[in-house]
């Protein structure tokens, strides 16, 4: 065992744990998060997912003492009691089914929002793919992520 330090949502936490640990396990089981979800817990579906300095990362395959950056999750995108404009969108065009894999998807097409606030069909596309959602929700993803980037445009 050992001490890790993490920033998670602006706030630093220290957490006593072997090292290995998949930061999936500490966010949920020790800090108490449970935006991030464990899917297949093999960095196959996407549903873990946390924004690391910008980039969406898979948690479940990510050893805690290796997720030394920002780290932002499902918890942290509001701001101030206002919702991130990416969750209204999710909100205005009724993207969730189950929503299991919803963490991921919010957290993924935030990652790309911010290194391309304007991205065409073509772009949301591969940004997202490979976050997997079996109910099919992928219209009304790529829907709310296109009025996310008009509505910050206006
Ligand atoms: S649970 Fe992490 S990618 Fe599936
Ligand atoms: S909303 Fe059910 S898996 Fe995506």
């Amino acid at each position: 065992m050992s001490v890790v330090s993490l920033r998670v949502n602006g706030k630093t936490h220290e957490v006593d744990i072997d090292p290995t640990t998949p930061l999936l396990y500490v966010l949920r089981n020790d800090l108490g998060l449970q935006g991030p979800r464990f899917g297949c817990g093999l960095g196959q579906c996407g549903s873990c997912t946390v924004i690391v300095d910008g980039v969406a990362t898979r948690s479940c395959i990510t050893p805690a003492s290796r997720a030394g950056g920002e780290i932002t999750t499902l918890e942290g995108l509001a701001k101030d009691g206002q919702l991130d404009p990416l969750q209204q969108a999710w909100i205005d065009e009724q993207v969730p089914q189950c929503g299991y894999c919803q963490n991921g998807q919010i957290l993924t097409a935030r990652a790309l929002l911010d290194r391309n606030p304007n991205p065409t069909d073509a772009e949301i596309r591969e940004g997202m793919e490979g976050v997997l959602c079996r109910c099919m929700t992928y219209f009304r993803i790529q829907a709310a992520i296109k009025r996310a980037a008009r509505e910050a445009g206006e």
